[in-house]
């Protein structure tokens, strides 16, 4: 019997990463991303990034406390790697800036509705957590690099404690994708809400753009 490419049972972790590829080489490459690791935005702009992106994890950590039970979101949620503390440590080092920004209300919005359906909320976590265990490692070294830090200001990249190996930690992660109950349509709502974060993040850095002009580094 032929089996066509479609019928093909693939697991929801395997379509996550290989449905959101597109999405990713073009938050890889975007012009804030690129900027801020050759090391072009000074400390007032990575403090002013860190400053939203506090905003997204208060949401995703706000909402995930209110999913506990719930049968989807609680294969994901792990409050051992949470953000937040770490990045409040961070901006103790940078200092805070207190900046309006619509790419932010929107993407904190989409989080806070995410809890509609425990199957959104897993597209949020994944993107966010799954990324920061993976080319976060690598953007915590180079800003290490870039700003001579000795340790202060990177806690957001390090979960030395929580996952002493991010490989391990990510494999289970996908098993625990992988085990939930969601049938094709369901993977394909959950492959869609990935794909509209990465959207708005690319739309925090497009915003982050805008003010490069103030933030440049010689
Ligand atoms: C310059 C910026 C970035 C670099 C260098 C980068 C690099 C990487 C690398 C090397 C991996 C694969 C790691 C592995 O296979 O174990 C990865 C995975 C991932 N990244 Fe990024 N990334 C960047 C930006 C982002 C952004 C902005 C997001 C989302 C907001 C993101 C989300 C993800 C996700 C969800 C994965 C896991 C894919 C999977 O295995 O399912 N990344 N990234």
């Amino acid at each position: 019997m032929t089996v066509t490419a479609e019928s093909q049972a693939t697991s929801l972790s395997t379509l996550l990463r290989t449905g959101s590829q597109a999405e990713h080489t073009a938050a890889e490459g975007s012009s804030f991303m690129s900027e801020l690791l050759a090391g072009h935005i000074d400390e007032a702009g990575y403090a002013h990034f860190l400053g939203l992106l506090r905003r997204v994890y208060e949401a995703l950590e706000t909402t995930a406390a209110g999913l506990t039970s719930d049968p989807l979101a609680s294969a994901v949620i792990d409050t051992a790697i949470e953000r937040l503390a770490a990045i409040d440590a961070d901006l103790d080092h940078w200092g805070r800036v207190d900046a309006d920004s619509a790419a932010t209300d929107a993407y904190v919005a989409r989080i806070r509705d995410s809890a509609s359906w425990g199957g959104l909320f897993v597209a949020h976590h994944y993107t966010r957590y799954l990324g920061d265990l993976s080319g976060g490692q690598a953007i915590g070294r180079i800003l290490t690099r870039e700003f001579h830090l000795d340790g202060a200001g990177v806690a957001f990249y390090s979960f030395d404690d929580a996952v002493p190996k991010p490989k391990l930690y990510k494999d289970a992660y996908r098993a625990r994708l992988d085990a939930l109950p969601l049938d094709e349509q369901e993977c394909a709502r959950v492959l869609a809400e990935v794909k509209t974060v990465f959207s708005l993040n690319g739309g925090l850095f497009a915003e982050m753009t805008t003010h490069l002009p103030k933030y440049a580094r010689a």
